[in-house]
């Protein structure tokens, strides 16, 4: 068992049934999945809000650093951008505990701030999507502290609350906690309350009905605003079966096969469906797939009202600190894309705030294949078919952050883990060693915007350390290298955004078995593309089958072309001509 949020991550993960139909059916299928969306034509860019860019100096990025780096947002050519959670927070979570959903969280800013960063988003045509956190709320939401207040409060049943005398309730896993343990008891009502995340997340009760209203006002209250889409953190988590029942021992090592997706949660997503999404044009995107081939689908099977795009954590669990198998990866991605070639639509990732680095972990971020494989790899996520997702930093190629010292951590999950392993008298080396691959604190270093002190993030002392690397690593100095891999990722969105084909062609896997290259086609309205991707570090062969002499190069990471011979982490997509 992993120890942190990747552990959560592996287990949010689906098996899906293998298998991709024949071509015949994929063309037609596709035909009819093709309806155009601009959800689906999108490339977002997310944003980390903490670690972007520090307007006053407080070592804490805010919404007027965003604000100050629009003409950079504009010049990547996104179309639009996911910032995690701004409202207001103590923080326990970096904003992933609210304790008020219609206010900014101070270190942010204002919501006078908020209206000029919406507004200057729009004006350069770049939408908005924005974190939903209601699977839980802080503990010093005004919610919560009434509902604590006492048994008989009009708040009480807005959270799960196990009186006492009923005995303590069964196990339930938390994933954040330092002792695993969900149930916390608390003397002032003698009760325990749910957190499936930390003590300071306390679960928000969706079986009531009147605590569902509060959370479609919310949104409505955004939407209002003119916000452009809902990211659902954690929603796999809201219905619960509030009896509790005992599972059988050792059931946390699967803990979501238990109690994740619990039924209900397609009556109150439907239900959301009805009295948000349909009345505004937002697009939603949930966070994970559900548990299974049947649950993916029914969340985004279009014909059911619920959301519009899965968000499958399969691909990005694939990378281990000791490597991973390129085939294994080929097949994950088939078979996601497979599995919505009728119906629904997909995310393409490779990292987020959840992750350490792309570069790190899916690349390699020695010196002499960093640029390589990160101009691989954004390829890569550019040319699936699915809606993009671009993780800040990642076209600038930053690495992991490589922290040798438990006090150079931030990530409140980290620190719990780390204080569970010393109760247990865990093997601490061991422990700090697999943090420098995948702890998500190595995703959320400053923002390394140039070569002057803290790497032009802030000019104060920034709340998480910038990664030494930031001199050679920068916005700056790309910008003005046509080489970089900044500009090529500008490129490789330039394509996507001229390329419909890309967006909703259809996906077909060439040269399956090749074990160190990814090799496909996208094809749409007679339009036909080839994406090779060699994902090694050596000299590797590609049999296409196709002539390429007849083939237009449109985008490559190296200079010169040696057809089906590919140097390592080459990267070139092909236009073919007939
Ligand atoms: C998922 C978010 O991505 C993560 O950062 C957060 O810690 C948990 N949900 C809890 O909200």
């Amino acid at each position: 068992m992993r120890y942190f949020y990747t552990f959560f991550l592996t287990i949010f993960s689906i098996s899906l049934v293998t298998g991709c139909q024949n071509t015949k059916e994929k063309q037609l299928s596709s035909v009819e999945n093709s309806d155009e969306k601009w959800w689906k034509e999108a490339i977002v860019y997310q944003i980390y809000p903490r670690s972007f860019k520090d307007s006053d100096g407080d070592g804490i990025g805010d919404l007027k650093g965003i604000i100050s780096k629009l003409d950079y947002l504009e010049s990547l050519g996104i179309t639009a951008v996911w910032i995690n959670p701004f409202y207001s927070s103590p923080n326990d979570d970096n904003g992933y505990d609210i304790s008020d959903y219609r206010a900014i969280m101070k270190e942010f800013g204002s919501m006078e701030d908020f209206d000029i960063l919406l507004k200057g988003l729009h004006d350069r045509k770049i939408k908005l999507v924005m974190d939903l956190v209601v699977n839980h709320s802080s503990d010093e939401h005004e919610w919560f502290k009434q509902s604590r207040s006492s048994r008989t409060n009009k708040y009480r049943n807005y959270y799960h609350w196990w009186d006492a005398e009923r005995g303590k309730p069964n196990y339930r896993y938390s994933l954040f906690d330092i002792n695993h343990d969900a149930w916390k008891y608390d003397s002032l009502t003698n009760s325990y309350y749910l957190h499936y995340f930390s003590r300071k997340q306390p679960d928000l009760n969706w079986e009531n009905p009147t605590l569902r209203k509060e959370v479609y006002d919310i949104m409505k209250f955004w939407a209002d605003k003119g916000i452009d889409g809902f990211r659902l953190d954690a929603f796999g988590f809201a219905a619960k079966d509030t009896s509790f029942p005992a599972f059988p021992k050792g059931y946390e090592k699967n803990f979501m096969a238990y109690y994740s997706m619990v039924p209900a949660i397609h009556d109150y997503l439907k239900e959301m469906n009805k009295e948000v999404f349909s009345k505004y044009n937002v697009m939603s995107v949930a966070e994970g797939a559900g548990n299974s081939f049947e649950d993916a689908h029914n969340l985004v099977d279009e014909s059911r009202k619920e959301l519009n795009m899965a968000y499958a954590f399969e691909g990005v669990d694939i990378a281990k600190a000791e490597g991973y198998s390129i085939s294994h990866f080929k097949k994950v991605f088939s078979k996601w894309d497979s599995a919505f070639t009728n119906k629904g639509w997909i995310s393409i990732f490779l990292a987020n705030h959840d992750q350490a680095r792309m570069v790190s972990r899916f690349g390699n971020d020695s010196a002499a294949y960093r640029d390589l494989s990160a101009k691989m790899l954004n390829t890569f996520i550019l040319s699936m078919r699915g809606t993009p997702y671009l993780y800040n930093g990642d076209e600038l190629a930053m690495t992991n952050a490589g922290f040798s010292k438990i006090n150079d951590y931030r990530d409140m999950a980290t620190l719990n883990e780390y204080q569970n392993q010393l109760n247990k008298k865990g093997n601490i080396p061991a422990f700090l060693n697999r943090l420098q691959f995948e702890c998500r604190d190595n995703g959320r270093t400053p923002f390394q915007w140039d070569n002057s002190v803290n790497a032009g993030f802030s000019t104060g002392a920034p709340w998480i350390q910038v990664n030494k690397n930031y001199t050679s690593i920068n916005a700056a100095d790309q910008e003005k290298d046509s080489s970089s891999v900044l500009n090529y990722v500008k490129k490789m969105i330039q394509i996507r955004k001229s390329n419909q084909v890309l967006v909703y062609g259809i996906y077909n896997l060439i040269d399956k078995d090749n074990p160190t290259v990814y090799a496909y086609t996208r094809e749409w309205k007679g339009m036909k593309m080839l994406v090779l991707l060699n994902f090694s570090n050596q000299t590797s062969k590609v049999n296409t089958g196709l002539n390429l002499a007849k083939a237009k190069p449109l985008i490559q990471n190296y200079s010169n072309l040696n057809g089906e011979t590919l140097q390592p982490y080459e990267a070139v997509i092909y236009q073919l001509l007939n």
